[in-house]
């Protein structure tokens, strides 16, 4: 089993990265693959919401100036993703929204390979504006039917030097859970997986007008 996290902050080993990495320690405790892929150091463009992606069902972005395509693969290939964001705004960071935006599109329009995927997601906060962050990044895990993993608290580090959430007691405990919860749900599914998940709903996409 693989878990590919990706770090949305612009420091390589922020408090974004101290959280994903705490998480990511105890899912190689319990046996599992784990890499954290940096994208928020990244010159990444917003979606240009060109659809071109529906159109060409080659698992791409139409984007081709930037690195996000080179990131696609590390996150199809894995069975569990976490999503890590430092709050800026109280919203998600810039770069990491421009690179969820395109991803969890491409995903969607090639079929939604991020389907029963485990997903989580952590954020990283001096101090308000965690919880808003954290439901703006489990939009994307519970729009793509994603089995999402939770704690005893929700994915929230505090800090606001590269150093300080080591000093978090509750966020570290809060991320060792998440991790352990993870590979769980990662056990499970393995162990199921003589059970067929259910079929593919035919999307019924609705707006005001009709
Ligand atoms: C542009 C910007 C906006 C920020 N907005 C907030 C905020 O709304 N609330 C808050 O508590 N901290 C805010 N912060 C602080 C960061 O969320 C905090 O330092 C976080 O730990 C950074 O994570 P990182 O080390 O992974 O980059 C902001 C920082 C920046 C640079």
């Amino acid at each position: 089993m693989k878990v590919t996290a990706i770090n949305g902050s612009p420091h390589a080993k922020g408090n974004t990265w101290f959280a994903l990495k705490t998480a990511g320690d105890v899912l190689v405790r319990e046996g599992v693959d784990f890499q954290i892929i940096h994208v928020g150091n990244k010159n990444v463009h917003g979606c240009i919401s060109c659809r071109q992606c529906a159109k060409n069902q080659d698992d791409k972005c139409s984007i081709r100036h930037d690195e996000l395509n080179n990131f696609l693969p590390l996150v199809k290939d894995a069975d569990g993703i976490i999503l890590g964001a430092p709050v800026y705004y109280s919203g998600i960071a810039g770069i990491m929204k421009c690179f969820l935006d395109r991803l969890f599109y491409v995903s969607g329009a090639n079929g939604n390979w991020m389907r029963h995927k485990v997903g989580a997601a952590v954020t990283a906060v001096r101090r308000s504006g965690g919880s808003s962050t954290l439901d703006s990044l489990y939009h994307y895990l519970t729009i793509s039917e994603m089995i999402v993993a939770t704690s005893n608290y929700w994915g929230i580090i505090h800090g606001q030097k590269e150093e300080e959430a080591a000093q978090d007691a509750e966020g570290i405990q809060t991320m060792q859970v998440l991790g352990a919860n993870m590979a769980w749900l990662l056990a499970l599914k393995q162990a199921a997986a003589h059970i067929a998940p259910p079929p593919k709903a035919t999307k019924i996409a609705t707006n005001f007008i009709r």
